[in-house]
C-alpha cells in the first residue's frame, strides 16, 4: 500500500471521525493502541510534548507555559502578549474580565500551535513570602473559584485545554520538591480544594497539574486518595493529570503513579521509561485497566483539542493583536489597586504641574521575561516612566532635581530575582529592599509630594514609610501596556477600582502562616495549623488590623451604600434568599465599586471565621447614579465541612449578611434564620 492509500485509510478511521461522539472516537482509538504504544503516551519529549504514534497517525499533544503569557521557552521563542499577572487579574474582582482573558490566551495559544496552556495557576496564597504568589489569585477560595472558571471557560471555548495547577497545596517555593503540607481535611475541603473542584464542576477542566510538594505525606503526583478518589470519582474529572516538571523524581515506582492517575510524566519519562513500565507490568503491579484508565484521559483532551480534526474546523488562532493589547490594557485599568491618597493628591491635573521627578529602581523596567516558568516575551513592554513621559508629552517636564518637582514619583516593589516574586524562591522579608527605603527617607527631605507606584507580585509593608508619602498605587507586575494606565490614573483618565484579593500585613508576624517555623518554612513537613483560619480569616479571628485588608482599594469618587433589605428573615432547605441593597455613586467622576457580601454565623456549634467572602458584585457608576444590587444567598453560602460527619453540611440556627466595601469595611447588615 503506498503512502497515499495509507493515509486515505488512517483518515477512515472512527476515531478520526469529528462526527462521532468523543468517547467513541477514545474507545476506538485506545483499542488500536499496543501495550507499547500506550507506554509510550505516558511521557513527555522534547520538555513541551508528547510522544506522536506515527503508526496510527497521532502527533505530539503540544503545551506551553504560562498563566500570563504563553512563554516563549515552550513556544520556540515566541513574541506574544504579556498581560497583566494572576494576582493583578484577581484585583480586579471580575469573572468576565477572567473569561475574556482566558479566550485571548487561548488563541495566543492555537497561534503558535499548541493545544493546551499550563495554567491557571491557582494556589491559595497562604504566605504572603510565597515566591509565586504574583502568578496566583488570592487568599480566598470563593473569590478564587470565582475567578479560575471563567478563565478555564474562556480558554477551552476555544478548544484549547486549561491545566489548572498545583493540586495541591504548593503554598510556598521552599522546599517545593519535598516538603508535605500538613492540612487538616476541613482546611482541604474549605480552603484549598474550592477552585479545583469548581474547575472540575463547573468548568470541566480538561488538565489537572500535580504538584511537586506531598500532601500529608504523599506526593502530589502519586497521590491516590486525592487523584482518583477525589478529583475523579467524586468530582467528576474527565481529563488528565499530568505531573509538574520532575515532580515524580521523588516517587518510589511507576505503579503508584499509573494507580493513582497520573496519565504524564513530564518532561520525559523516569518512572514511565518503557522498560521500567514493563517490567512493572509483567510483574502484576498494575493492570492494563489501570494502565487504560490513564491514556485514554489524554486520549480524550486529544479529542477535545482537535488533534485529530480538519484544523479548518477548529477556532483560529490569533496573537499579539491590538484586540489582545487593548484587553492587557483593560485588566490593568480594572486591576490595579489605589492604596493610600492623602489630601486626595491623585489624580493631578494636568495643567496643575510643570516638573516632576521619576525615580526608583522600577521606573524603567521591563520585567516581563522574569519570574520563572511564568515568563513572557511582549513585543514592546510600557514600564512606568514611559507611560508617564507620553502622556505629560510637552506639558510636563521630567527633571532630576526632585526638590524643584511639583512631584515626585516613586516607582518602586520587587523584581523576578531570586527571594523575590520568583518560582523556586520565597521571600525573605516583606520589607522593601534596603536601597528603596533610602530613597523614600532621602526624598522626603526635600519635598513631601510623593506618589509612590509599587510593581510587586506580593504584600509590602510599609510602616516605615507609609507617612512619608502622599499616596500609593499598587500596580502588581501590570501588563505591556502597565506604563499607560499608570500614568492613566495618575492623570486621572482612568478611575482605579482595584481591590486587594489579598491581606497586606503590617508585619510577617501577624500573618498565620508565620506563628511558628514549623507552619512556615516548615521542614520535611510543613504545618498547616491555622488550618481554616487564612488570610482575613485569621485577622478577623485574632482581632489583628491589617495594613490595608482583604477587599480594600480607593477610588477617586465615593459610594453610598443604604438600604438592605432581604426577602424574608428566616429560610430552610433549598430555598434562597434574596438580599438588595442600593448603592450611589455620590462622587464627581465615574467609577466602579466591588460591593462584597459576607457571611457570618452568629455563635456557631464549631470554631468558624468570623465572616466569609460570599458573594460580589462589581458595579460601574455614573456620578449620582444608584442602583439595585441583588445577591441570591442559599444554604451553600452557610455551610462548613464536619470533620466528624466527614460531609458538607448546615447548622440551623442565626446569621448575619455583611455588605461591605472591604473585608474591615463594612457598610451594611442584617440578620436572618436558617432552619433545617
Ligand atoms: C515548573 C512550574 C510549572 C510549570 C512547569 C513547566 O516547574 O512549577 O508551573 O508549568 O514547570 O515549566
Amino acid at each position: 500500500m503506498n503512502e497515499k492509500q495509507e493515509e486515505k485509510e488512517l483518515s477512515d478511521l472512527p476515531f478520526r471521525n469529528q462526527d462521532l461522539d468523543i468517547e467513541q472516537r477514545v474507545n476506538d482509538l485506545l483499542n488500536r493502541l499496543t501495550l507499547k504504544e500506550k507506554f509510550k503516551l505516558l511521557a513527555g519529549r522534547h520538555r513541551w510534548e508528547t510522544k506522536p504514534i506515527d503508526r496510527l497517525g497521532i502527533p505530539p499533544f503540544l503545551m506551553t507555559d504560562g498563566p500570563h503569557g504563553v512563554a516563549p521557552h515552550s513556544s520556540g521563542g515566541k513574541e506574544c502578549t504579556y498581560f497583566p499577572v494572576g494576582i493583578c487579574r484577581a484585583a480586579s474582582w471580575n469573572p468576565e474580565l477572567s473569561f475574556q482573558f482566558g479566550k485571548a490566551i487561548a488563541e495566543e495559544v492555537r497561534d503558535v500551535g499548541s493545544h493546551m496552556i499550563l495554567g491557571p495557576g491557582v494556589n491559595i496564597d497562604r504566605t504572603p513570602l510565597c515566591g509565586r504568589t504574583f502568578e496566583y489569585q488570592t487568599e480566598d477560595p470563593y473569590l478564587n473559584k470565582k475567578l479560575a472558571v471563567p478563565v478555564i471557560k474562556g480558554v477551552q471555548g476555544e478548544r484549547i485545554a486549561a491545566c489548572i495547577k498545583h493540586y495541591i497545596c504548593n503554598n510556598q517555593e521552599k522546599n517545593r520538591y519535598t516538603y508535605s503540607a500538613e492540612v487538616s481535611q476541613r482546611a482541604l475541603e474549605e480552603i484549598y480544594f474550592p477552585a479545583y473542584k469548581a474547575a472540575v464542576e463547573e468548568a470541566d477542566v480538561w488538565s489537572v497539574m500535580g504538584s511537586y510538594n506531598k500532601i500529608n505525606g504523599v506526593y502530589g503526583c502519586a497521590h491516590k486518595r486525592l487523584l482518583k478518589d477525589v478529583l475523579m470519582d467524586k468530582w467528576g474529572f474527565r481529563g488528565f493529570v499530568v505531573s509538574d516538571w520532575n515532580a515524580t523524581h521523588l516517587i518510589d515506582n511507576p505503579e503508584e503513579c499509573i494507580k493513582a492517575g497520573l496519565s504524564l510524566e513530564m518532561p520525559r519519562a523516569k518512572h514511565y521509561k518503557r522498560r521500567y513500565l514493563k517490567e512493572a507490568y509483567s510483574q502484576g503491579k498494575f493492570t492494563e485497566e489501570e494502565l487504560d484508565e490513564d491514556v485514554r484521559r489524554l486520549l480524550r483532551v486529544m479529542c477535545l483539542v482537535g488533534i485529530f480534526d480538519d484544523p479548518k474546523t477548529l477556532p483560529r488562532g490569533s496573537r499579539n493583536t491590538k484586540e489582545h493589547q487593548n484587553l492587557a490594557r483593560k485588566i490593568a485599568e480594572q486591576g490595579i489597586v489605589l492604596l493610600k491618597n492623602e489630601d486626595n493628591v491623585l489624580p493631578i491635573e494636568m495643567g496643575q504641574v510643570q516638573k516632576i521627578a521619576i525615580k526608583g529602581t522600577n521606573a524603567d523596567r521591563e520585567l516581563a521575561e522574569g519570574g520563572g516558568s511564568s515568563a513572557v516575551k511582549p513585543p514592546y513592554e510600557i514600564t512606568p516612566f514611559k507611560g508617564i513621559q507620553k502622556k505629560g508629552g510637552n506639558k510636563i517636564e521630567i527633571i532630576d532635581d526632585v526638590s524643584e518637582a511639583d512631584f515626585v514619583f516613586l516607582i518602586l516593589g520587587l523584581d523576578h530575582e531570586e527571594h523575590n516574586d520568583v518560582e523556586n524562591s520565597d521571600r525573605e522579608s516583606l520589607e522593601l529592599p534596603k536601597d528603596q527605603l533610602d530613597l523614600i527617607d532621602e526624598v522626603s527631605k526635600t519635598n513631601e509630594n510623593i506618589v509612590v507606584v509599587l510593581i510587586n507580585g506580593s504584600p509590602i509593608k510599609m510602616e516605615s514609610w507609609i507617612n512619608k508619602v502622599k499616596a500609593i498605587i499598587e500596580a502588581w507586575y501590570p501588563g505591556q501596556e502597565g506604563g499607560h494606565v499608570i500614568a492613566d490614573i495618575i492623570f486621572g483618565d482612568i478611575n482605579p477600582s482595584g481591590k486587594l484579593p489579598l491581606t497586606f500585613p503590617k508585619q510577617l508576624a501577624d500573618s498565620p502562616a508565620h506563628i511558628t517555623d514549623k507552619r512556615y518554612p516548615g521542614n520535611e513537613k510543613v504545618f498547616y495549623d491555622e488550618d481554616i483560619f487564612v488570610g482575613y480569616r485569621y485577622f478577623d479571628k485574632e482581632g489583628i488590623k491589617p495594613l490595608f485588608p482583604f477587599g480594600f482599594g480607593l477610588s477617586f469618587t465615593s459610594f453610598k451604600y443604604e438600604n438592605i433589605q432581604l426577602d424574608k428573615t428566616e429560610f430552610s432547605g433549598d430555598e434562597t434568599l434574596t438580599v438588595s441593597l442600593d448603592l450611589e455613586n455620590i462622587g464627581e467622576r465615574e467609577g466602579a465599586e466591588i460591593v462584597q457580601l459576607y457571611i457570618q454565623e452568629i455563635e456557631p456549634k464549631i470554631k468558624r471565621p468570623e465572616k466569609e467572602l460570599r458573594g460580589f458584585e462589581r458595579v460601574f457608576l455614573n456620578p449620582k447614579q444608584k442602583n439595585k444590587i441583588q445577591f441570591e444567598i442559599t444554604k451553600d453560602a452557610l455551610s462548613y465541612y464536619d470533620e466528624n460527619l466527614k460531609s458538607w453540611t448546615v447548622d440551623a440556627g442565626k446569621y448575619k449578611v455583611l455588605i461591605g466595601s472591604s473585608s474591615r469595611d463594612i457598610r451594611l447588615e442584617s440578620n436572618f434564620n436558617y432552619k433545617e
